[in-house]
């Protein structure tokens, strides 16, 4: 029989405590973050919704003009003729808040990292054996996926080591291509990069730095520009589908980058433009995230409670952002808090390995603008019972 693998590995996922499954959500409210699974509403931890702002009703009515404008559809490729007025405005948008020359849209975060990588990595002269990658360790799987389907020199430094980066920096060549890369925030860590020093060592080596702000667009910053907000960045690349409450991506960077992606990244010129509907909603997400600093306090303002709450034993990362690990370490134990949390109406996935490294499962909290007081208390009430 074909394909016996399949079997094999499936079962083995099993073994381990590795299976992977989807649910099936609904959630539908503006002011509360929850969401309902086989007719069981529960106050949902896992979600990238940082600002609560899915479902606002300003974004709502703007992704409806959107349709009736422009259709839900490009119907063709942006260098055909799927790039449109929705576009060029919401790219003009970006360019403003974060203060960059020019901005590139994707349909996800994960092909505007692939297309980057791929793109400087695999030059068309041939010359790209003169492309360094720098990659912190624990950079996001397209990040790394989009390095290694390059023809570039790879090396993956410690997380946020940035001796270890150092020292890589100076066995290069000093004519290469350098690139240093890393996430704004942290996914699974929920910490912040080391930007003045990234950004001091990129000017030391005459390199260019990039960040995947997926974590950081929204969430820092006094408008929410992210990891610009510290520090003038190369090339940011951030996803619409966490923060902004949205779907798709940009890339950010100098104009004449941006042209050569145009005319060189495979995953731009031969994929369908975004929606053009979704560009448009997604400038009011924008302009809520600038006006509403609120949003970004009051996710402080929980996040303070919650590990204050707390019990001392529980190992809880140090964080910068909505996202806060409380490491488990053992994937079967990790997952059975998830279902105790579960039980108690909290829903919190396990984050187990590949996603994270062996041996560190978690649960992986997120806490969003539109949680309450007593949200955070029956959070931490329960984990505290659980892990003592
Ligand atoms: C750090 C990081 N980069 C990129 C992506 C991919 O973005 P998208 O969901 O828009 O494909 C994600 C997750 O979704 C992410 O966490």
């Amino acid at each position: 029989m074909a394909f016996t693998f399949i079997r094999e590995q499936l079962s083995q996922q099993q073994q381990q405590a590795r299976y992977r499954q989807r649910v099936c959500t609904t959630s539908s409210s503006e002011n509360e973050n929850l969401i309902t699974i086989e007719d069981k509403t529960y106050v949902n931890f896992s979600s990238n919704d940082y600002l609560g702002l899915n479902n606002h009703s300003s974004i709502n009515a703007a992704m409806q003009e959107g349709v009736e404008r422009f259709g839900l559809c490009a119907s063709a490729s942006s260098l055909v003729t799927g790039h449109q007025y929705a576009h060029q405005s919401l790219e003009e948008t970006i360019c403003q808040w974060l203060n960059k020359p020019s901005c590139l849209l994707f349909s996800s975060g994960f092909s505007a990292n692939l297309a980057l990588f791929h793109a400087l990595g695999s030059t068309q002269k041939k010359s790209s054996n003169n492309v360094s990658f720098f990659l912190d360790k624990l950079s996001h799987a397209s990040m790394i996926d989009g390095a290694y389907q390059s023809q570039a020199r790879i090396k993956r430094f410690a997380h946020n080591n940035t001796e270890q980066l150092t020292q890589f920096l100076q066995q290069e060549p000093s004519d290469s291509n350098k690139l240093i890369a890393s996430e704004g925030i942290f996914s699974m860590d929920g910490d912040i990069a080391e930007i003045n020093k990234l950004k001091e060592l990129t000017e030391k080596y005459k390199a260019w730095l990039y960040l995947d702000d997926a974590h950081s667009i929204g969430v820092i910053g006094e408008q929410g520009q992210g990891s610009n907000a510290h520090a003038r960045i190369d090339i940011t690349m951030a996803t619409f589908g966490k923060a902004l409450a949205s779907s798709g991506a940009f890339l950010a960077c100098e104009e004449q980058l941006k042209e050569y992606l145009t005319n060189f990244s495979r995953h731009y010129i031969y994929s369908t433009a975004m929606s053009p509907a979704i560009a448009w909603a997604t400038q009011t997400s924008i302009k809520l995230v600038q006006d509403e600093q609120w949003r970004r306090d009051k996710i402080v303002e929980l996040s303070e409670l919650f590990l204050s709450l707390l019990d001392d034993n529980i190992n809880v990362l140090p964080s910068n952002s909505s996202i806060h690990a409380v490491i488990i370490g053992d994937e079967q134990k990790a997952l059975n808090i998830s279902k105790i949390l579960k039980e108690h109406g909290l829903w919190v996935t396990a984050i187990r390995p590949p996603t994270v490294a062996k041996g560190s499962s978690r649960l992986r909290v997120t806490i969003c603008a539109n949680h309450s007081v007593n949200n955070i208390n029956s959070l931490a009430r329960i984990l505290n019972k659980a892990l003592t």
